[in-house]
């Protein structure tokens, strides 16, 4: 929402919804579009029109496109202007233009609409809508939703507003969304909403915001007075001096698309309804429930322009790789005092909420293996790791006393929220584990730790990865702070945290050789991932990534499982990686070893530096700096990154976009 004190070209809008989306783009990127205000001068056409531009493809195919329409005149300026901007996952429906968002009511595009989430009951509603006339342009879930306000529209029964439409129509929703509305009848107002997917909305203003917080609206009971960020006539473009302040907001599903404009932000709580018009903000809620905060605090984001820029890397995946010697000291940053003679004054600080005193089971939702066996020794309790969907098909038993973590790079994946929500109601304790500040999970769990692994663009997750595990290990040891019988072990491991980004460097210098193994096995088929103990969730953890951006079959298994199995796949044509360090599974390892060189395999193998007694069975040998064993899956896990970044590269295809997938799944 522009209002500008110095009018915009169209040109300029066009530019801001572009960049905006290019942002986001790693978000999802089978098609994009944008509705923008149509061209006043154009006399045949009828004033307040909206323009829909829609294409198939990335965001640039879109921004090509916008400059073809020779009806919308580009240096036309414009004081008071809503543009929407999208580009697309597709859920239902196939990659297409008319698949795309922004969708519309009406082939006047009374109403216009873009949506993050899934309608799950818009088959329902679609019946509905078409059995009382209304055409349906689209296969999505989405379109429901801007026939649904026109529905409500044409049939009201006396005046009505923009956000009391948008309230109605979120009332007949099921499922989970962020929605932008912007319609012809209510020039120069833009209503949002969401449910369950992520919704942020930047603020800019050329003085000093005057507020700290937006007081909330309720429609039924207590009613805050309504305030406006800057007191500004907004409709007098002439006006360029004085008082009158300029005024700039953005609705954005991640802050990545508004960092470059604003970094004062403010979080949208599920089904608050937020309005823009006159230059003022305002949220409407029907009613307050008990414990609930009236305000929406306005937050200062840390995040810079830079953190989400490629620099001089050819990806933002390969960027992102290079970065874990800062970004696992960011993580560790403020929370372990290495010089005390004790070494960990700080960690009690590290959950920022209490735990201290449970006693009770942890259980872990989502895949961190790395961590369980250290936690399980650390906590002497046991930890179970599950795979949100699987937790939730299972309607596992959760009680009370149990401890419950949440662990999510972007903090909004749906099955993730879905088992936070789950446990919430059966009482337990839950704490989250992001990347994202405000992010859902952030706000919904009862205390948690912010990894500052810095903003992760790439949808193969690497920084974001090893954080996670440094976090989940300095939980371990502040969990085991008062356990006299650990403390050699607490001081090795935190010892083992200091040396950490010296040794990731070491493991970053080998990528040259990683790239030319990576260039004899590029056109291979398939690509086993082998190992055990500390170093299963590695295997699993690379073959993830091997599969998501090279497309090849890969698999991560444990060596004691080899015989069970997966020898059966071994021959000379097979490539196998192995991962062999020296810990307590070394000569159970070495065991599978012996069973891969037997049936004519040729292993590559990720080992210890100065091992001759494995070098001497490889074909291939990866050689890594010794760590503690818990610490150890950092820096094997490391060389797989970039393997799978060299075989995509080698192979063609764009390593931060890999096809069918998206880095936030808000959809279950
Ligand atoms: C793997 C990857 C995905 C995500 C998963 C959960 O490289 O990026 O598997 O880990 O979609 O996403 P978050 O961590 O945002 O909850």
């Amino acid at each position: 929402y522009l209002n500008y004190r110095v009018p915009r070209t169209r040109k300029e809008i066009f530019e801001t919804l572009v960049k905006g989306l290019q942002r986001l783009e790693y978000r999802g990127y089978d098609s994009a579009g944008i509705a923008v205000d149509g061209p006043s001068k154009n006399t045949d056409i009828n004033s307040n029109n909206i323009c829909l531009i829609k294409k198939k493809g990335k965001v640039k195919a879109l921004d090509e496109e916008l400059y073809k329409k020779d009806s919308l005149d580009l240096d036309e300026k414009l004081c008071t202007h809503i543009g929407l901007a999208h580009t697309r996952w597709a859920t239902h429906g196939e990659p297409s233009a008319l698949n795309s968002h922004p969708h519309r009511s009406d082939k006047h595009n009374e109403f216009v609409v873009i949506h993050n989430g899934i309608i799950t009951n818009y088959k329902e509603l679609k019946k509905y809508l078409i059995t009382k006339g209304y055409d349906f342009e689209s296969e999505t879930d989405t379109e429901v939703i801007p026939k649904l306000i026109k529905y409500v529209y044409d049939n009201r029964e006396s005046d009505i507003t923009f956000s009391t439409l948008v309230e109605r129509v979120i009332q007949q929703l099921e499922g989970a969304f962020a929605l932008v509305f912007k319609s012809r009848h209510f020039p120069g107002e833009a209503v949002s909403t969401r449910r369950g997917s992520p919704l942020l909305i930047g603020v800019r203003s050329e003085h000093e915001l005057s507020t700290e917080h937006i007081p909330v609206q309720y429609k039924n009971g207590e009613l805050c007075p309504s305030l406006s960020i800057n007191s500004h006539n907004s409709s007098d473009c002439s006006n360029t001096m004085g008082d009158d302040k300029a005024v700039e907001y953005y609705f954005a599903s991640d802050a990545s698309a508004i960092i470059e404009h604003t970094n004062k932000v403010l979080y949208l709580e599920d089904d608050d309804i937020a309005v823009v018009t006159g230059g003022e903000l305002s949220i409407h809620r029907m009613s307050r429930q008990a414990g609930e905060d009236p305000v929406r605090a306005i937050q200062t984001l840390q995040m810079e322009l830079q953190q989400i820029m490629k620099g001089n890397f050819d990806a933002f995946m390969q960027k992102e790789i290079f970065e874990q010697p800062e970004s696992v000291v960011n993580t560790m940053r403020g929370r372990i005092c290495f010089d005390s003679n004790t070494g960990d004054r700080h960690l009690s600080r590290f959950l920022e909420s209490l735990l201290a005193g449970t006693d009770s089971d942890c259980c872990f939702c989502l895949p961190t293996f790395q961590t369980r066996q250290i936690l399980e020794e650390l906590t002497e309790l046991p930890v179970m790791v599950e795979l949100a969907s699987d937790f939730l098909d299972r309607n596992t038993p959760i009680f009370r006393d149990d401890v419950t973590f949440f662990i999510s790079q972007s903090g909004e994946t749906a099955d993730t929220l879905m088992a936070l929500r789950y446990c919430k109601d059966h009482g337990a304790l839950t704490v989250g584990i992001t990347n994202t500040v405000g992010s859902t999970i952030c706000r919904e769990t009862v205390c948690g730790v912010h990894i500052n692994a810095g903003p992760e663009i790439g949808v193969a997750s690497t920084k974001a990865y090893t954080s996670q595990f440094v976090s989940l290990i300095m939980f371990g040891l502040m969990m085991s702070e008062d356990r006299l019988s650990l403390q050699n072990r607490r001081l090795e491991i935190i010892n083992g945290l200091r040396m950490l980004p010296d040794q990731i460097k070491t493991v970053l210098s080998l990528d040259e050789k990683i790239k030319a193994i990576a260039s004899e096995l590029y056109q291979q088929r398939s690509l086993l991932v082998m190992g055990r103990g500390y170093n299963y969730a590695t295997c699993l953890e690379g073959a993830l990534k091997i599969k998501e951006i090279t497309y090849m079959h890969s698999e991560g298994i444990l060596a004691g499982e080899l015989k069970h199995g997966p020898l059966a796949l071994i021959d000379k044509h097979m490539p196998v990686i192995m991962v062999i360090m020296r810990d307590a599974c070394y000569i159970k390892c070495q065991n599978a070893l012996q069973q891969v060189t037997a049936r004519s395999g040729r292993p590559i193998i990720l080992c210890c530096q100065d091992d001759p007694e494995v070098t001497k069975n490889a074909y291939q040998t990866i050689e890594l700096p010794h760590a503690v064993d818990c610490l150890q899956g950092i820096l094997t896990v490391i060389p797989l990154q970039l393997l799978s970044f060299h075989l995509a590269v080698l192979r063609g295809y764009d390593v931060d976009c890999p096809r069918n997938l998206a880095k936030s799944v808000t959809v279950e």
